[in-house]
């Protein structure tokens, strides 16, 4: 693209502009120069699709006002808010279409919040969450879950969807951390790349969400302000964004709090200086649910919407999910011709979404065939979601009680484990994935897959304790007692604690610890004297410190989807091998949520003199912890070069052996550590990581590559530093250091 505007530039001295524009920049400009202002604002406006439908479908006294009058330019969400059929949603979107071309002579274009695959399609195949597919340490469970939505999407006929999340999962306390890759920015990159890239492939603009910084709110409530540096913005929050921009990616929303005191949406150094310009990005950006409101409602950095719209439109935004009414239209346009907006930005943000919506082929063909797409839901969908859950769920303590031996009597605990609600998490056939009993049918949950696989004999469910579907965080049905008389009579146990599904601001906590009924129900399954397998189904990292002891092992299952319960049993059978890493820091206690690429003195030994002080970091358990049931030794950690600078890029190579008894897959990864820097470094970042397969007593050279540059650090002048001096490469226990012989500064 950079190339085309530096062409661009020269045959427009030559006086020859037109004769160079891409077809689609041509259409983009014939559309515009048809369109009055009404027009233009018409196209900048996204509506929630109950503004064009009533209980018996499409309305078309609402169309007639949305599309004649308002002349609006898309729609967004499910019908009913609940899944539809894609059939149902293809007709849904047929009409909408049919009536835009019809009033506007315009496509629409659909939004729907496609978010673990197509979660908001009746039978649509669903993927484990984001934080499970991180977890995978393998992108191409990512691409795969991209390829597979875009498909059954455009089998519903929608061309827009509302992912990837890439907000960096960094405080555990936030709702929303599983709904994106985890923690680290480089792992982050790397899984929304494949997603960005394989949803484009397949026909669907993805839309990166929420840019940037949203997953660090300050009180770690969601959509409350955030507090940051401009090095962690710019190294970590920052990164993934650029990197699906550069990979291509057509459109992005936006975070829907604030940064240092700057609501994003009103932040025109972030939208238009580091995304638009900075990047050279001709995509289009949306806001979130009711954020232009916001600047005035909850923000109270605007008076009126008026002074809202100019807010966000001269900050960059060009279109304005505005759910709930029209109210937006009179305000732009009034705004407009007070000279608030100066038509150049307005002409630029339509240009944008009309470009969006050419490259998306929807002016040749605002429909298509269906009925081409025969896969939908198909078996070999079905099992791509299903090893994907299997290498996503993570084994974090392993003492000898598994695999559970076939003909174990076993006693199936706890209130995820007969839910598939939990399985799933939010944005599963509804927002806050809540309706499970409704919409699903025939899948698994973690107790019917351990009776399908070790004996509906063998294998007993005692709750102990419930959700209350009606709030999730609420329990009832409490009996601990009956579990606790059934442990006794059992092998082992399986003890299935954490979350019920919840989603964005309603799933805000007060507390990070378990809660007291399910550490009751843990302690009182153990004092049985069973072994306990404690399986956690969670969307964020509850606290068990105080009782994390009493289980003999411990799997993270997070929120593997509808196949995770299956998934889980062959796991703990011994069919299938663990192999999955938490991409996430699991914390122990309340007061020590750290990341695991700490500031270094984040954790100190004790000072001793007048005022004697440490600082411990003690988690539960480390960013990239994971068992097997295989062990992997690694061995001969080398680099190509024994010194570096600014250029080069450093080849690394290890070996790595299966020492066990079964084969099992090892996500390597390599991290590096700045011994000294201008500024305190952080403890170590991931740099490179792959997925090998070995098989018991097989060995192989591990190769990974990391550019010198990714070395640098934002330094006090806000540019990067590639310092002269040491810096260590890890990975497993090899490690080595290698010198940077010169400083540069970009
Ligand atoms: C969420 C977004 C979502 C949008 C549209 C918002 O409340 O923050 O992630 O895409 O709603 O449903």
């Amino acid at each position: 693209m950079k190339l085309y505007r530096v062409i661009a530039a020269a045959l427009v001295a030559l006086g020859a502009l037109a004769s160079c524009k891409s077809g689609i920049e041509a259409d983009v400009e014939k559309t515009l120069k048809g369109m009055d202002l009404d027009a233009k604002i018409g196209q900048m406006v996204q509506l929630n699709i109950n503004l064009v439908t009533n209980d018996e479908g499409l309305d078309e006294a609402k169309m007639e006002s949305v599309f004649g009058r308002w002349k609006i330019g898309s729609i967004l969400n499910v019908y009913k808010g609940q899944a539809q059929t894609r059939e149902k949603t293809a007709e849904l979107i047929a009409g909408i279409q049919e009536a835009s071309m019809k009033y506007i002579g315009i496509p629409c274009i659909y939004g729907l919040d496609m978010i673990h695959g197509a979660s908001y399609l009746k039978e649509g195949t669903f993927f484990p969450q984001e934080i499970n597919i991180a977890a995978s340490f393998d992108p191409h469970h990512a691409s795969e879950m991209g390829r597979i939505m875009a498909y059954e999407t455009r089998a519903a006929l929608c061309p827009w969807i509302f992912s990837p999340v890439m907000d960096l999962g960094r405080d555990p306390r936030w709702a929303r951390l599983w709904e994106s890759f985890g923690e680290d920015a480089y792992l982050q990159s790397v899984m929304a790349v494949a997603e960005t890239k394989a949803v484009q492939e397949g026909d669907v603009a993805a839309c990166l969400k929420h840019y940037m910084a949203y997953g660090a709110p300050f009180s770690g409530k969601d959509r409350t302000p955030a507090i940051l540096t401009e090095q962690d913005m710019r190294e970590k929050y920052f990164r993934p964004f650029k990197e699906c921009v550069e990979a291509g990616a057509l459109s992005v929303m936006v975070n829907s709090a604030s940064i240092n005191g700057v609501p994003t949406h009103a932040n025109k150094v972030l939208l238009t200086d580091w995304l638009k310009d900075g990047l050279d990005w001709d995509g289009m950006i949306v806001t979130d649910w009711a954020d232009v409101n916001n600047l005035f409602t909850r923000e109270h950095i605007a008076a009126d919407r008026k002074e809202a719209l100019a807010l966000a439109i001269n900050a960059g935004i060009d279109m304005i999910m505005e759910p709930y009414d029209t109210l937006c239209c009179a305000d732009l346009k009034a705004a407009v011709e007070e000279k608030l907006i100066p038509m150049s930005r307005i002409d630029d943000a339509v240009r944008r979404v009309l470009r969006l919506k050419y490259r998306l082929g929807l002016f040749e063909n605002p429909v298509w065939d269906t009925a081409a797409y025969g896969e939908y839901a198909s078996d070999a969908f079905v099992a791509a979601a299903k090893q994907a859950a299997a290498e996503s769920e993570v084994l974090l303590k392993n003492e000898g009680v598994l695999p559970i031996r076939k003909g174990s009597r076993i006693l199936v605990t706890g209130p995820c484990a007969n839910s598939i609600r939990s399985l799933n998490g939010g944005w599963s056939y509804t927002w806050q994935g809540s309706d499970d009993p409704y919409f699903v049918d025939g899948f698994n949950t973690i107790y019917e897959a351990l009776a399908a696989k070790f004996g509906k004999d063998k294998v007993r469910f005692v709750p102990g304790v419930e959700f209350d579907e009606a709030d999730w965080q609420a329990e009832k049905n409490i009996d601990i007692a009956s579990a606790a008389a059934a442990a006794r009579q059992a092998d082992v146990v399986v003890a299935c604690l954490g979350e019920n599904s919840y989603c964005e601001t309603p799933g805000n906590i007060d507390d990070l610890n378990l809660s007291a009924n399910q550490k009751a129900l843990l302690k009182a399954v153990a004092a049985s004297g069973k072994p306990v397998v404690l399986v956690l189904n969670e969307g964020r990292p509850r606290i068990i410190g105080d009782v994390e002891p009493l289980a003999k092992a411990v799997v993270d299952v997070m929120l593997p989807g509808n196949y995770g319960g299956d998934a889980l049993a062959e796991l703990l059978a011994g069919e299938k091998n663990f192999c999955a890493k938490l991409p996430f820091t699991y914390p122990k206690h309340i007061n020590s949520l750290h990341t695991y690429d700490y500031k270094v003195s984040e954790q100190v030994g004790i000072m001793v003199g007048d005022y004697n002080y440490d600082a411990v970091m003690d988690v539960q358990w480390p960013f990239g912890t994971g068992l097997s049931y295989t062990s992997f030794e690694y061995s001969g950690l080398k680099c190509d070069k024994s010194s570096f600078k600014s250029g080069d890029v450093l080849e690394f190579e290890l070996e790595l052996k299966n020492v066990g008894d079964v084969a099992g897959k090892e996500a390597v990864l390599l991290y590096s550590s700045d011994l000294v820097a201008s500024i305190v470094p952080d403890v170590r970042r991931l740099r490179a990581f792959t997925k090998v397969e070995l098989q018991p007593g097989e060995s192989t050279v591990v190769k990974l590559s990391v550019p010198a540059d990714e070395l640098a650090f934002v330094g006090q002048d806000g540019k990067w530093h590639l310092e002269k001096g040491a810096f260590r490469f890890a990975a497993g226990n090899c490690s080595l250091t290698l010198d940077c012989t010169e400083t540069t500064i970009r």
